[in-house]
């Protein structure tokens, strides 16, 4: 759970998330509207996904989680899937300069075994290159999942725990252990997660992190987002009475 900073919010003294996560969806029927290819629809909402960074960093928010290819998003058209994964590439090489102006931190979440090689190695390199940056956390959440993120921690954590005989030593597990093997244990759960393209649902984004996000759903496609949105959704993020399970104050 974030940290509410109430100063930096678009609307004063209305809690401000510190982590948001966002399902960046409707590329392809933005395309399909206009009578484009689904890969001109993706390129679109690379040029959101810029836009949005910024627009989030200069409103001071400290984590921003962007769920960009799925563990399920494999099963489209081969050319599909190469084409979102060298926008990737091409993304991280071009934004790098960015980064480093405004001190952003690159992270990743996701299985990187999967990823061809190249795409690795220039995540890597991104997160290496600003890993002492103190400006706001920008998770690339690609070829994850979140049933798989879950999987793999648990497999982390069996693969520490183990001396040998593993049905003896099968540690009991709580809850903290898992989030400790999750892939950024550092990083506190999403206050906040926007999904775009009118779809009410999770599609395996921050299963385990999102347990009490608070949800947003925009009608846009995400090619259309805009700062404005942005601030739109957030605002409408400060009017919301967490619970976390307990009773209204
Ligand atoms: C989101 O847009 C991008 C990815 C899932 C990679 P879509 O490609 O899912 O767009 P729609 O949902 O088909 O419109
Ligand atoms: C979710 O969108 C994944 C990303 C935005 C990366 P999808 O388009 O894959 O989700 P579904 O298939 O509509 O549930
Ligand atoms: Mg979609």
């Amino acid at each position: 759970m974030g940290k509410e900073n109430m100063t930096d919010s678009p609307v004063p003294n209305t809690p401000f998330p510190a982590h948001i996560g966002i399902i960046m969806d409707g590329n392809g029927r933005w395309a399909q509207k206009r009578r484009l290819k689904r890969t001109d629809g993706h390129l679109e909402g690379l040029k959101t996904a810029r836009r949005i960074v910024e627009a989030a960093n200069r409103l001071g928010l400290r984590y921003l989680t962007l769920y960009v290819f799925s563990t399920e998003n494999w099963k489209r058209a081969e050319s599909e899937v190469n084409f979102i994964l060298s926008l990737v590439k091409r993304y991280l090489v071009a934004e790098l300069d960015h980064y480093r102006t405004d001190r952003l931190r690159v992270r990743y979440a996701g299985d990187m075994d999967r990823l061809p090689r190249d795409i690795a190695s220039e995540i890597n390199k991104a997160c290496d290159d600003t890993k002492d940056y103190d400006g706001m956390q920008v998770v690339l959440a690609l070829n994850y999942g979140g049933r798989d993120e879950i999987v793999r921690a648990v497999n982390r954590m069996l693969g520490q725990s183990g001396d040998g005989d593993s049905k003896k030593s099968l540690p009991s597990v709580s809850e903290d252990m898992i989030s400790a093997y999750l892939d950024n244990p550092d990083i506190p759960d999403p206050d906040f997660i926007i999904r775009t393209a009118g779809e009410f649902r999770t599609s395996n984004f921050l299963l385990w992190e999102g347990a009490y996000s608070e949800y947003y759903i925009s009608d846009l496609f995400w090619p259309d987002w805009t700062e404005e949105d942005l601030k739109n959704a957030i605002t409408d993020y400060g009017k919301r009475e967490r619970r976390f399970g307990a009773v209204s104050k």
